[in-house]
């Protein structure tokens, strides 16, 4: 964790881990894509890939690359917990049966959500969060607004967003025991709390919820925990966009002006999603041999997939290194591609488009803010900002 701008924060990123939240990684990004397609890193041991055409690759490649480890299909520090149950259940964690089970209602039932009503309840339920320091305002708004989606009263908001929290911490290999064990009492609670919400009176038309149970079969242990993992991942990623959407307004004052419009502000949303996403890699593990871009990889192998580094692909977006509110056609992997690209994307944008216009009303000064700085929290994926 390097404090913004400190000069205790090296100059280049030690490796693409530490990248996620380095001040500026981006030109450590482009020297990677001028390197080998696929670069192996001892350090780390395994493969990067950094250019957009290679990522793109990589992500298609269903077959042999998997979501998981065969070996390790749960974390083996969550494996038998509550928290390890809901992860074990999630689309984003597997690969055959379990995903194909539910990715299908998942994703019909979050493109059918009206856009509309749900920047109203954006920010209806952002208004309603209590003042806090703003780098935790940065998850409330957004987590608290899916749980609302998903039929959860306004009474249960904040209880469920602190599950929601501690549950994504058994997410990153980062987490602390105390950490671990905080996770799967979150998790253990919010699957009793989804029993609740799908055993109780029908939902509300138009919900989430109402949404998700219309596209699927009988409610079970795996459609609840994939419940629980839509509010998990809405957490950190749209935290993110959100906090670093602020930072591209606190950067370039010329965006100001922009901010005034619901598409303005949804504009900056896409760019920043583009220019300084909030999920900068994603993984995934070899299950038999392939070749990719002309290098073979054995079963067993890793593969750190750049998506940060992708959008910044003068291949992919012309001109990428400058902050450009509309573009002929913009270009991003920073969700995903493929068979597990993110159902969430217009979802996510919405939410942080509401999310910014709320904050925008609470931090009128944004300057006096952007002089007290920012640093990023520990994580090696998500790019997340604490304002100081
Ligand atoms: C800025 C916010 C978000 C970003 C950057 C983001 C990014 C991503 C990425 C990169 C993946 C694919 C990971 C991979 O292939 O390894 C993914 C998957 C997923 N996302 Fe998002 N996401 C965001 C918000 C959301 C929201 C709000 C939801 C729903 C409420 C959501 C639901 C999902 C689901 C269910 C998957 C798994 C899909 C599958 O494996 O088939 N995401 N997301």
């Amino acid at each position: 964790m390097y404090p913004n701008n400190s000069p205790t924060s090296p100059d280049v990123p030690l490796d693409p881990v530490a990248a996620v939240t380095h001040a500026d990684p981006y030109p450590f990004y482009a020297s990677l894509r001028a390197g080998l397609p696929l670069a192996w890193n001892e350090k780390l041991r395994l493969w990067v890939a950094s250019r957009a055409e290679v990522i793109e690759e990589v992500l298609q490649a269903h077959g042999a690359l998997r979501v998981r480890p065969a070996a390790e299909p749960v974390p083996n520090a969550i494996a038998g917990s509550p928290a390890g149950e809901v992860f074990g259940h999630l689309v984003r964690m597997n690969d055959g049966a379990a995903h194909e089970a539910h990715r299908p209602a998942l994703q019909r039932a979050l493109a059918g959500l009206d856009l509309n009503t749900v920047r109203e309840a954006a920010l209806q339920v952002a208004r309603q969060v209590q003042q806090q320091p703003l780098s935790d305002t940065l998850f409330s708004m957004p987590v608290r607004s899916v749980a609302r989606l998903l039929g959860f009263a306004d009474e249960a908001l904040p209880q469920v967003d602190l599950w929601t929290r501690d549950f994504v911490a058994c997410l990153s290999p980062l987490s602390t025991a105390s950490q671990l064990q905080g996770a799967s009492t979150a998790a253990g609670e919010l699957m009793t709390r989804f029993e609740g919400l799908v055993a109780g009176t029908p939902p509300r038309r138009g919900t989430l919820l109402a949404g998700v149970l219309a596209e699927s079969a009988a409610p079970s242990r795996s459609l609840l925990a994939n419940l629980v993992g839509l509010l998990s991942q809405t957490c950190d990623a749209t935290a993110g966009l959100l906090g670093n959407s602020l930072i591209a307004l606190m950067r370039d004052p010329s965006l100001r002006a922009s901010a005034r419009t619901r598409d303005g502000l949804q504009a900056i949303v896409e760019e920043t999603a583009r220019h300084d996403p909030s999920v900068h890699n994603t993984r995934r593990f070899v299950a038999e041999p392939v070749t990719i871009a002309g290098t073979p990889l054995a079963a067993g192998d890793t593969v750190l997939v750049l998506l940060a580094s992708a959008n910044r692909d003068p291949s992919f977006n012309p001109d990428p290194d400058s902050f450009i509110l509309v573009r002929a056609k913009r270009r991003m992997l920073g969700f995903g591609r493929g068979m597990h690209a993110c159902p969430g994307q217009a979802l996510a944008c919405t939410l942080a488009a509401a999310g910014l216009e709320a904050l925008l009303q609470r931090v009128p000064d944004i300057d006096a803010q952007r002089l007290r700085g920012w640093h990023y929290r520990p994580s090696v994926a998500a790019r997340v900002p604490v304002f100081h």
